[in-house]
This record gives structure tokens, sequence and C-alpha cells, in this order.
């Protein structure tokens, strides 16, 4: 058993040698070829032992009032159909999201539209859904506050003891009146869903007492404590897979509204029972992002230095929920300034509940600051590269504390050197190219950097073949594979002779993906096992841990050379790993840096935004596969597009519904809207952050990309959108 505290930086790893050079190595993902087959279990399609009947659930038809009864008897004659569950008070009214770590349950109150209020259950998928659409709720309706718009000004600061509480040093109305160059203005950021490729799902087995769900989630151990606390039993009783999982992005933090229903029907109906999302259900019964209001107040003397820097915001939340769009998150250590303040209001409105999507913080709050440098930067005539050399700090001066690794200005001078900057114009709507409009614009990026408890068992059995196992996922980010190059690396084999196994409560506590610390999570507790396993290896050698080198499957010291399976084939290896985090996350600012600089082009008729080029680089400490580590990166630079210039959850202010509540409506970005991405990273090993020293990219590619695109929209047009995403409508 190794357990480590995050109390103290790292010191010199095995892993620091990597004698095999596996870390940090572009290797193609375990489970690719399985992905790209078709071959890998998704939820929906686990194996299940005994006869499966299928679910749908049955969604509020209003936005805002009371159940007065449902009819449900045309439904139950229908074809197939086994069991219409309303009357159950488990019922899951919504999804449990990160942080407040209930369910809302019972089905009289309609909280939201399209809130599950209970579920049909049939032969088939068709049969659940049609009987489905064949109950009639009898609602009563009542006025809901649907209108994030108009109710703005009643928005409440949020409490003292917040997650991210409001944050002022020194007078931001001093320091805005001492600039002599100054903005003040309000950027706004619209409703956002996850949108992941898989919709949520979930099989549910009940085995005696103990329950079996199979479901797309990123947290297992939460999801399972949910479930759990939902239908009233011990966690101990339940079990929650999760092999593969076709994207999260925050949505799948807890447990669905689907694992509840599913758990319940198949208790009732004594069979296994499957319950599929549809895409529609999907923007409604899962928690969204909530819409921001940012204003942005910046100052700067005459030589560009800030005197003022503060970012007050407003957004949303349901009524019971107290967590909210942490929209400074990112900006509170990103410039210095000597007058900062950042707030947060929050204002309740009857829609959906809001939680976690992509990079909370970063992806909305970079979209207002980053837009307010470009501002600024232009009205001091300093070049915005420049302007934020000029305003980087020795350390985090809102919560005064150093930082541990930073790159910010690395990444910049990188990366305007990659793009060719120095050839941009910075006078507006100087470039055209017959009809186009073409400009270039830049931001930083930014993500905190977080750690969770997690462990890891590993065993290297009889014939050498090591197993790792943690209830870590795997959702779309390389897990499988970072996980088997550091165990590989670590006892000095080759990555065939390593098994991960992830995606199962059965496993010790992985933590799971989120927040962008999965990798160091899993990651440290990972290499600790392995070190623990080292020494048992170390101690059948006869010598000093550290005396022993570990390669191609061998354990070499004092002049021997011993197989490893040798030094197991009478007895195999148990060995785990525990990280906890410590003081160093406080003592110090932990943040994975980045700039973006992008090229658009803007049709000058139609007002049409094609991206044309990108180019990215970032320090995020040390890079465990440089190919998915890549592979992240672009997948949230195309998202930060997406941001820019077309994700929108248009809410009806009447019905407290989402109108485009599907994916031809509420756009993402497509491969015809990509150009190449010219993806870099900076040599860099934090030894503050985690026995990897790296840091969580994750949600590191989104920050700053809208607004490095919204600046290029200036640069190439004169136009400032202030109100994301830049539709074509707000350029002609
Ligand atoms: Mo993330 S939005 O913290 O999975």
């Amino acid at each position: 058993m190794a357990e480590w505290t995050m109390d103290e930086p790292v010191g010199e790893t095995r892993l620091d040698n990597s004698v095999q050079g596996l870390l940090g190595k572009p290797l193609d993902r375990i489970e690719g070829r399985l992905k790209v087959s078709g071959t890998a279990a998704y939820t929906l399609d686990e194996p299940v032992e005994g006869r499966l009947a299928h679910a749908y659930a049955i969604c509020a038809p209003v936005g805002h009032g009371r159940v007065a009864g449902f009819d449900v008897e045309a439904a139950r004659e229908m074809p197939g159909v086994i069991d219409v569950i309303v009357e159950d008070e488990r019922i899951a009214r919504e999804t449990g999201g990160f942080f407040d770590g209930w369910m809302m349950q019972g089905n009289g109150v309609i909280d939201h539209y399209g809130q599950s209020l209970g579920l049909v259950v049939a032969e088939t998928f068709e049969q659940a859904r049609a009987a489905a659409h064949a109950v009639t709720v009898r609602t009563e309706e009542a006025e809901g506050r649907y209108d994030a718009d108009r109710l703005a000004h009643e928005a409440e600061p949020v409490p003292a003891d917040a997650r991210l509480p409001d944050a002022t040093v020194g007078d931001l109305d001093a320091g805005m009146a001492q600039g002599v160059h100054s903005v003040d203005a309000v950027y706004s950021t619209p409703s956002m869903v996850h949108a992941a490729m898989e919709p949520h799902a979930a099989i549910a087995e009940w085995k005696g007492k103990d329950l079996v769900v199979h479901t797309s989630a990123q947290l297992l151990e939460i999801a399972r404590q949910m479930l759990a606390d939902a239908l009233k039993i011990d966690a101990d009783r339940v079990r929650v897979v999760s092999r593969y999982v076709g994207g999260g992005f925050g949505g799948k933090g807890g447990i669905g509204v689907e694992g509840v229903l599913a758990a319940i029907a198949a208790e009732r109906t004594g069979r296994p029972v499957r319950l599929a999302m549809t895409r529609r259900q999907l923007f409604h019964i899962v928690y969204r992002r909530s819409e921001t209001r940012q204003r942005l107040r910046l100052a700067c003397d005459a030589s560009g230095r800030l005197t003022a820097i503060g970012q007050d915001s407003i957004v949303s939340q349901r009524p019971e929920r107290s967590n909210f769009e942490p929209v400074a998150l990112g900006s509170l250590a990103l410039y210095a300034g000597a007058n900062r303040r950042f707030t947060t209001k929050l204002l309740t409105l009857d829609l959906p509940e809001t939680g976690p999507v992509r990079a909370p913080g970063e992806a909305v709050g970079m979209l207002g600051l980053e837009c307010a440098m470009d501002e600024l930067a232009e009205k001091a005539g300093i070049d915005p590269v420049e302007f934020r050399r000029i305003n980087e700090p020795d350390r985090d001066l809102t919560r005064d504390r150093p930082f541990s690794a930073r790159a910010l200005i690395e990444c910049l001078d990188e990366g305007a050197r990659r793009f060719g900057w120095e050839k941009r114009k910075a006078k507006p709507a100087s470039t055209r190219e017959g009809d186009w409009l073409i400009g270039h614009g830049v931001a930083s990026a930014i993500r905190v950097n977080l750690l969770a408890k997690a462990s890891a068992a590993l065993r290297i059995d009889r014939t050498g073949e090591i197993t790792v196992e943690s209830s870590m996922t795997d959702i779309g980010t390389g897990s499988y594979t970072i996980l088997a190059q550091i165990a590989a690396e670590s006892l000095g084999v080759p990555m065939d002779r390593v098994a991960v196994k992830l995606g199962d409560t059965a496993y010790p506590n992985g933590f799971g993906s989120g927040g962008s610390m999965g990798a160091a999570s899993a990651g440290s507790a990972v290499a600790l096992a392995a070190e623990d396993a080292v020494k048992e290896l170390a101690r059948r050698m006869g010598v000093p841990a550290a005396e022993m080198t570990l390669k191609d499957g061998y354990a070499i010291a004092a002049n021997r050379r011993v197989a490893i399976a040798d030094l197991v084939s009478d007895e195999p290896i148990e060995a785990s790993g525990t990280i906890q985090p410590g003081t160093m996350s406080k003592t110090y600012d932990q943040a994975a840096y980045g700039g973006h600089f992008v090229e658009v082009a803007v049709n000058a008729v139609t007002g049409e935004t094609r991206v044309r080029r990108v180019t990215s680089v970032f320090a995020a400490g040390r890079i465990l596969n440089a190919k998915t580590a890549r592979s992240q990166m672009i997948g949230g630079i195309i998202w930060g597009i997406g941001n820019a210039l077309m994700e929108d959850a248009v809410t009806d202010a009447r019905t407290g519904q989402f109108v485009n509540n599907d994916l031809a409506e509420y756009h993402v970005p497509v491969n015809a809207d990509i150009p190449h991405l010219d993806v870099s990273f900076l040599d860099e090993e934090d030894d503050k952050t985690n026995p990897l020293k790296i840091k969580g990219i994750g949600e590191l590619g989104i920050s700053g990309v809208g607004a490095a695109v919204n600046n290029a929209v200036y640069n190439a047009t004169g136009i400032r959108v202030r109100s994301f995403p830049v539709t074509l409508d707000k350029l002609i």
C-alpha cells in the first residue's frame, strides 16, 4: 500500500528518468480499434442476462406548476406495455450534478419543462415510447420565471461561503478612475448543453438485493452514492459500470435520471430494464450551463499597466440549488492590477438546473475577460500579446500566493512565432480578399489545476502480466492508454503486458473524469501502486528499490538481470496506491496555461465567419501521451470555436423550454467548420501538482478560444460583438 498526500513538492521519481521512454510517447489508444470497429460495448451494448425490458421517460409538458394527475389507462392497454410507473416517490425529477450531491425526487411538483415524472416499461423501446406519449399528464400550470434578460436585476449576491466567493483587492472604482484608458463593457454568453455524442442511458439489473447499473457516467463513486440515496438503499449494494463513455463534458457527473428510473423499473418488473434518453429529452433532463452576463471593467495607465481589473457576473440557477457557474475562476490570477474585483450574483429561474459544462468557469469567463483585454489593448495602442506581457503578475494577486509553474507568456510568445503574429495589421478591417474580410485575434488560456483523492490496485500475476484496476472512467480522453503507460513505464515492461480495467465501482475508487483532474488523480494512484509493486520486486531482488532498474521486462541491479516474470512465478504481487490532495493546492496557485492565435475570414456580404487557421500553444506540466493530449486540445479548441460562433440553447421565455432541442438546431462545429489546428505543448514539469508532475488538460483547450475568434472577427470587421455567439446577424 503506497499513499501520498500532496503536502510538499514531489522529489525525483522513477518516472523522471523514463528509461523506456513510454511516458509522453504518442501511442495509439489501447481501445481505439474496438471503438472504430464498433465493438466497444457502450452502455446500451452491454450484454444482459434475462429478458430485457425497455423503458421510456414521461416528461413534464409545462415549465412550472403542479401535477394534478396522470391518465395512464390508455397507455396500459397498449401493445407490449408491462408497467406504467408514476406513483413511486423515489422517481428522480432531475439529474444529480457534481456538487449538490442529491437528486430532486417525487413527481407532484413541476420545477421545469421536460423534467422526468415517471416512465413506461414495455417489451420494446418503440412500444414504451408510444405508450409514454399516450400518458396524459394533467397539470396546474403556474407562472414561471424563465426570462434571464428581464429578471437579471433581481439577481442576489452569492453567499460568503460559496465555492467561488466574491473577491476584492484594493478599490476597483479608484483603479478605474486612475486609468488613462479604460473599458467598461457587458459581455453575455448563452445557455449551453453538453451535446455528448452518446446520449444518457442506463441498464439496471437486480441480483437479489444487489443492484447493478450500467450507465454512461464520468464519476462512478458519486454516481453510486447518489443512486443509493435516491433508492434509499445502502451504497454497498449498488454497483455502477461504465466501461466506455461517448463523451461526458460534465453532463454525466453524478447519476442521471435514467439510472434511477431504470432501477425502479427493474425492481418493479423483476426484469433487467434498459432506458435510453432521447436527444430531445436531454436538453431539459440534464443540467445546463448557465447563461452569463459579465460586466468587465478594466483600466490601465499610459504604459499599459492595469490599474483595475473587474469582472462582475450574473448567472442563474434553480431555486433549491446553490452551486453556480464560477465565471471568474480563471480570471482571478491571470493578470496584474492593484485594484481587483470579482463578484457573482445568482438569479433564480424555473429552467433546468445549471451545472458544469466543459470547463466550468474559464470557458465562459475567458470569453468576457479576453475580449475586454483586447479592447483595452487597442485603446492603449499596444499589441495584445505585448499588453499581456506588461500585465504578467509575479504571483496570484487576488489570493496573495505564488504560482506553481506558470508559462503563459512563453505560450503566447511561441504561439506568436508559429502563427506569424508580427504580420497582423493592428487596424481593423484592413485586409480584404474578394468578399472576405480577414482578421487575426489572440487570447490567453487558463484552466485551474485540481487533484482528487483516488486509489488504484495493481497486480503482477505469476506470468508477469500486470493488471491495473480503478473506477476511473475513459470518457473519450485516453484514460486506458495513459494509465497503461504509467504502469508499464514504472514497472519497466512493454505496454502489452499491462491490462487496464476501468469503469466499475467493483474496483478501487479512482475518482473518475471531471474538472480536468482525472489523469492527475487516477494516474497518480496508479503510479503509487506501481511504486508499491516496485518495492516488493526490489525486496525479492534483495536490493534497495533505488538501485534497481526496470526495463523491457527485466529487473536489473548489482550485475544481475532477472525477468520480472521469474520474480513473481512463485507468488504474485498485489499492490495498491492512494493519492490525496494536500496543502500544495492551497499554498500555490496551480493552473495550466496557453495562448490561442486565430485567423478568420468574415464574409462582407453574408456576415458568415469561417475560422481559417488556429495556432495554440500550451504549458500544462508533463504530457503523458503526446497524441491523446493533442487530441484533447483539438477537441477543446473545436468546442471553443462553437462557443464563439454557434452554441446557444435558445429559451422560449414564455414557456421555459429550449426551442432548438436537437443537434440540427443546437449547432456545434462539424469537420467542415474546422481548419487544420496547430497544437503544441511547451516542456514543463510541475512538482507542486501531483506525483506525475502533470496538470489537467481536459478543459484547457476550450479556454480562451472563443475570445480569440471574436477578437479576430473584430480585427477583420471593426465590429465588436459582445453577445455570444457571434452569429452572422450581428455582423451585418
Ligand atoms: Mo467537467 S464540465 O468538470 O466534466
